[in-house]
């Protein structure tokens, strides 16, 4: 999958994408993320991208000019794949997206700046918003190295085990069981006996019940959504009746 990204800090992007699992899936040509500085696109001397905000107020805003002439010379007029802007505006991203944006074959990331980005960026260029959380970052950059480190390991063949994305927090809708590796016995807390059991089937009830325990505590508003059996509604059941109302409800339906 290629991914166009664009923006006015170019040098932060290496470091982390050279470092992580990403660096091994570019070098497989799994990934092929190029990074493209905005301010190279401008044409006066001083190579400005910000100016003041017409109405007046605070704070500078992105000029329209170098993000239309950047996104254009890279991806063609009009751009040949999503332009995705990445803003505490838009749609809050969750795995279910993350999964949608990880079948396209090409993406365009657009990281926001200062104050906010000139509106007609937003209507005539960006096709999608994406915010990863409600809390306000000082740019785009960090966010969209969150959405390409998602959307990357759900590649096939980026992640060492092919099964590795699947069984994730998420995923299923709930949050993931709790995993243990040696030594056995650790300051005196012990691993579950049921892991070390050998028996397959109880391990993934064991494990699909700590999933379900988990998710009811910690994240009871997933569980309305999750793809329920009647063996997990009826041990959600047994482990606390009166949880949730809805699900109850849900149960009875
Ligand atoms: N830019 C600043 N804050 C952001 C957020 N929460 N998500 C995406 N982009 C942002």
């Amino acid at each position: 999958m290629q991914m166009d990204i664009f923006t006015l800090l170019p040098g932060v992007f290496a470091p982390y994408l050279d470092a992580s699992i990403l660096a091994r899936a570019a070098k497989n040509d799994l990934i092929d993320v190029r990074v493209h500085d905005i301010r190279a696109f401008t044409t006066d001397r001083h190579h400005v991208c910000d100016d003041t905000p017409y109405g007046g107020g605070g704070g500078m805003v992105m000029k329209p000019e170098p993000v239309f002439t950047a996104l254009e010379s890279v991806l063609g007029s009009p751009p040949a794949c999503k332009v995705v802007l990445m803003t505490p505006q838009g749609r809050v991203l969750t795995q279910q997206l993350a999964y949608e944006y990880a079948a396209l074959p090409r993406l365009a990331i657009l990281c926001g700046r200062y104050e906010g980005i000139d509106e007609r960026i937003r209507e005539h260029i960006v096709t999608d918003e994406i915010s990863i959380g409600d809390y306000v970052l000082t740019g785009g950059e960090l966010p969209a190295l969150i959405f390409i480190d998602v959307i990357s390991r759900l590649l096939p063949g980026v992640l060492g085990d092919p099964d590795g994305a699947s069984d994730d927090s998420h995923a299923s809708g709930l949050i993931e069981y709790p995993h243990y590796t040696r030594p056995q016995v650790f300051r005196g807390w012990r691993v579950p006996d049921v892991l070390q059991s050998g028996n397959h089937a109880e391990i993934s009830r064991w494990r699909r019940q700590q999933s379900l325990m988990r998710t009811q505590a910690r994240r009871p508003d997933m569980l309305l959504k999750a793809d329920l059996t009647d063996t997990d509604r009826a041990y959600l059941r047994s482990i606390n009746p009166e949880a949730d109302p809805d699900l109850s409800k849900k149960n009875e339906t």
